[in-house]
């Protein structure tokens, strides 16, 4: 197939441009490059000897959506490009509005007008809100609690109105748990800018050196350790799961369909910074500080549905991320 990778230099999408390629895909990546580097198709190219694609360029920019449609016989889209940093989606809520919910109305509209009409969108956990039971399925009830969590919400919502619209449109939501790890190559990784605002990143720079300690955000939540619980899957099988998605979507009628991602499976920030400092042999000083606003105790998702139906599940283990990640880390040391 051609696939249409929107965001797909970023962090979640290289990688699942890396899959694609070995499967024997062929990949455009259309990005902007607001939260990633154009080092990253040298890298892709390294890892599977295949030329990538690659259009610089802004969802919001209908025009030159539909060009790349066309020109690139494109048969499915997979759409990852938007912002995603929930504070800042606070401080900013309509630069996040403006960049997820119109993006995706130009994307719609493009594919709408260039008959293509396979999607597959990124979604997130943090449309449940604050859990009422866990494990998370996929009937729980949404509520999003910050303004990023509610453009995922209101794409979703879109989406379901535009496959009712005509039904000719084949669209899978995936929402994500928290997705870690890194390629294992090496080559493909987490690297956000500045200090970074989720867990894993940040213990591995910690591990590296560059940062003195993890700030544990409270010990006193209603979990076995009293440290936050969340169900961190490995980027490599989100990645599967979006193959698995687009198969799914080729064998079955068009319609609108919604999948956790993820494992099943919580680990407390405790249990991760462990689990870090065994995988890379290196201490990991922590110091437990007050809750972090917003913050829930335990988010785990029931990924039975996705296994069901997408026959996709997730295989690699908590040590796996962790030394996925070390590895990549230790690298960007070198280079
Ligand atoms: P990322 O920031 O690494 O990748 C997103 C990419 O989209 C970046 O390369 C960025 O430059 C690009 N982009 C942003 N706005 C764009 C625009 N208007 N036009 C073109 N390109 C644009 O993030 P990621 O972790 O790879 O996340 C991918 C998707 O998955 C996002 O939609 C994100 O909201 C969603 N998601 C991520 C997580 C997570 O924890 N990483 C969890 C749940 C959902
Ligand atoms: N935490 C710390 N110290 C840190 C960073 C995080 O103790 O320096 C704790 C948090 O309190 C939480 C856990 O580690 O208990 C995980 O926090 P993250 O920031 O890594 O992840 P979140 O679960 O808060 O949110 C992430 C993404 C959201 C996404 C959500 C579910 O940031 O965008 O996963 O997919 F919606």
């Amino acid at each position: 197939m051609n696939i249409l990778l929107t965001g797909g230099a970023g962090y979640i999408g290289s990688h699942t441009a890396a899959l694609l390629l070995r499967e024997g895909h062929d990949v455009t990546l259309l990005d902007n490059l607001s939260n990633s580097d154009i080092g990253v198709l040298d890298r892709l190219h390294a890892i599977s000897n295949r030329e990538i694609s690659f259009v610089q360029a802004d969802i919001r920019e209908t025009d030159v959506l539909e060009r790349v449609l066309v020109g690139n016989h494109i048969d499915a889209v997979i759409h990852f490009a938007g912002l995603k940093a929930v504070g800042e989606s606070v401080r900013l809520p309509i630069a996040y509005y403006d960049n997820n919910v119109n993006g995706t109305i130009s994307l719609l509209r493009a594919m709408q007008a260039t008959d293509v009409r396979t999607l597959v969108f990124s979604s997130s956990a943090t449309v449940y809100g604050d859990p009422k039971y866990l494990p998370l399925d996929e009937k729980h009830p949404t509520g999003p609690t910050n303004p990023y969590g509610q453009t995922k919400l209101h794409i979703e919502e879109i989406l379901r109105d535009v496959a009712a619209s005509e039904p000719l449109w084949k669209i899978a939501i995936l929402r994500y748990f928290n997705p870690v790890g890194a390629h294992d190559s090496g080559l493909l990784g987490e690297n956000p800018n500045g200090i970074p605002n989720n867990l894993m990143p940040f213990v591995a720079r910690v591990a590296a050196g560059k940062l003195p300690r993890v700030e544990i955000f409270g010990d006193d939540y209603d979990t076995a350790d009293g440290t936050g619980v969340r169900d961190y899957i490995h980027v490599a099988d989100l990645a599967a799961g979006h193959l698995a998605a687009l198969g799914y979507l080729s064998r079955t009628p068009p319609g609108y369909e919604v999948f956790n991602l993820g494992t099943g499976q919580g680990y407390s920030v405790k249990e991760m910074i462990a689990a870090f400092a065994a995988a890379s042999g290196r201490p990991i000083p922590s110091v437990v500080v007050g809750r972090r606003a917003g913050d829930i105790a335990s988010c785990y998702a029931d990924p039975t549905r996705a296994r069901t139906l997408l026959g996709w599940e997730a295989r690699l283990t908590l040590a796996d991320m962790c030394a996925s990640a070390w590895r990549f880390q230790s690298r960007l040391a070198e280079s």
